[in-house]
């Protein structure tokens, strides 16, 4: 097994209890956030990671105050705005996955706008998920699946678990190796759910804008300790036997 995971996914969460700590208001915390994710983005480059994704808006936060809402909306489109130069610089590739159609004229721009820039881009393919929800992904996917069937290009017995997991997002990507959720909820939030299926888990109950480089490396010392399996025996793995082996590599 690589040692260093080649992919990271991870839950951003706590900023608005860390606003909350200081009586500030919760945008505060986003603002916090956002310095975090430039941590994150500098500790995958150093450290070799391939691909990065983030969740920073659900389908479900669309939900929340009108006036939190706004204000995540002008603070993704002025990091946008101050970070795809340097993000280019550094080698970068920057993607959306979500609905994108529920933002405003003005982001949908600069993502796409971001998206052609930086898409030759090696170092680091960086992924924000905004208005995503692992549901939707799914249900996405089996849509393009059906239209398909209804064209004729595929026959209902020839689906497989490689022809939906070809239509999901990030199907181009290794699966995430290591999952980190800051903030100490132990669940996955409707995230990369069919991505995540046999990524190792990790959490904290640290909050998102207090994340340091020191707990990075605690969570990958802790994902390079552990033996994965993908449902073979200890044996098979230490023999590198199996269909998965491939991805275990
Ligand atoms: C969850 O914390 C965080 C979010 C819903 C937003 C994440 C956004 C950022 C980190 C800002 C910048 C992001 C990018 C990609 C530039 P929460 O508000 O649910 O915290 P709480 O659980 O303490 O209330």
């Amino acid at each position: 097994m690589r040692e260093v995971p080649r992919h990271l996914a991870v839950i951003m969460d706590g900023n608005g209890r860390w606003a909350a700590r200081r009586r500030r208001p919760r945008v505060i915390g986003h603002r916090a956030g956002a310095r975090t994710v430039n941590l994150c983005i500098d500790f995958c480059l150093e450290r070799g990671i391939e691909a990065l994704t983030l969740f920073a808006f659900s389908s479900e936060n669309w939900g929340r105050p009108e006036d939190e809402v706004g204000a995540l909306m002008r603070l993704f489109l002025a990091a946008l705005d101050r970070e795809v130069g340097e993000l280019h610089r550094r080698g970068v590739r920057l993607r959306f996955i979500g609905e994108r159609d529920r933002f405003g004229e003005n982001l949908r721009q600069r993502m796409t706008a971001a998206e052609a820039v930086t898409a030759g881009n090696t170092a680091l393919t960086l992924s924000v998920a905004a208005s995503y929800g692992g549901r939707q992904d799914i249900a996405a996917a089996t849509r393009a699946v059906a239209a398909e069937v209804a064209s004729g290009r595929l026959r209902v017995e020839d689906i497989d678990e490689t022809t939906v997991g070809a239509h999901m997002a990030l199907a181009d990507l290794p699966e995430p190796d290591l999952f980190i959720r800051t903030g100490g909820d132990l669940r996955i939030s409707n995230f990369l759910l069919w991505q995540l299926a046999y990524t190792e888990l990790w959490f904290t109950d640290t909050l998102w804008p207090e994340l340091g480089v020191d707990e990075l490396e605690r969570a990958l010392r802790s994902y390079a300790s552990r033996e994965r399996r993908f449902g073979l025996t200890g044996a098979q793995i230490a023999a590198g036997d199996g269909p998965l082996q491939e991805s275990i590599r």
